[in-house]
């Protein structure tokens, strides 16, 4: 049965909301988004209603996740429209609170979860999952969540998410959901209505390289972390709208460099394509 979502804009209140819920021995499943919510998010919502009592889910765009020269200013907003999304949804309360509430005059504290933030997106975004880590901290610790559900398009988030909830005894479950996908392949994601009709239709080079390296590999016609490496890049730099930030083939779990592939790899990559910076995954195992 759908409820009406409560939309809570202040830390006290969502606190108070949440352990009300919990007193009546209900347990919460979390959503954490920035918001401009797509299907990928809608499937996340779908999952968190199939293993809680009670649906939370937060919209807030984190400026400590950006850095100095990213996109904070231009990335996608539209709070009405995705709680006109939402109310398809048992999504009991809705979090948006305004970045003074998050972030108060005076906030100077940093989580850093430490090995599996450094290699992909932690080399091209330094900072970037500080920023990740600490704001997911705070929202645990505002909601306690028994659940909390992440897409695996941000494999590495998930990651260092699931690695700070083991390293800080966090009694949270962490759930990750499949990347869910345009009819073509292109992962969906917030940042794809920023693509040029051009740029969306080249796009496609990365799910279709990563498939077909994937395929490569189980087929054991690529057999080490370089030569897939080499793979992927040859065929994303074929495609003259995309520009490489990086591809990489590393350990699925550990995020580790690999040299011959003999466990579980994800295939990793982050593309631009004009301003907009598009990542994609696959995870191979043999
Ligand atoms: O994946 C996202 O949307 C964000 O990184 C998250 C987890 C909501 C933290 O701001």
């Amino acid at each position: 049965m759908s409820v009406e979502p409560v939309i809570i804009t202040s830390t006290a209140w969502m606190r108070r909301f949440c352990e009300a819920r919990r007193a009546e021995g209900r347990r919460i499943a979390f959503v954490p988004t920035m918001g401009y919510l797509h299907e990928g998010h809608l499937r996340l919502v779908e999952r968190a209603s199939g293993l809680g009592d009670c649906v939370v889910v937060s919209i807030f765009v984190n400026p400590m996740q950006f850095g100095p020269a990213e996109d904070l200013d231009r990335y996608p907003r539209d709070l009405d429209g995705d709680l006109k999304k939402l109310a398809a949804y048992p999504v009991e309360a809705v979090f948006c609170p305004p970045v003074s509430e998050l972030y108060p005059e005076g906030f100077q504290t940093r989580v850093r979860v430490e090995r599996v933030s450094e290699p992909l997106c932690g080399a091209s975004r330094p900072g970037h999952f500080d920023g990740v880590a600490t704001i997911v901290l705070k929202l645990f610790h505002i909601v306690g969540p028994a659940f909390a559900v992440f897409g695996l398009k941000d494999y590495q988030q998930f990651q260092v998410i699931r690695t700070m909830v083991r390293d800080l005894d966090l009694d949270v479950e962490v759930v990750g959901c499949e990347t869910v996908r345009e009819p073509d392949g292109l992962a969906r994601s917030s940042r794809n209505v920023f693509l040029s009709p051009e740029e969306r239709a080249a796009a496609v080079v990365l799910s279709s390289s990563l498939a077909e390296a994937g395929e490569a590999i189980v087929a054991g016609r690529l057999g080490r972390a370089d030569q897939v490496e080499r793979f992927l890049a040859e065929r994303i730099g074929a495609e003259p709208l995309a520009r490489v930030d990086y591809v990489s083939c590393r350990d699925a779990d550990t995020l580790g460099a690999v040299d011959a592939i003999t466990r579980p790899v994800v295939l990793a990559l982050a593309v631009f394509f004009g301003r907009t910076r598009l990542i994609d995954n696959r995870v191979v195992s043999i």
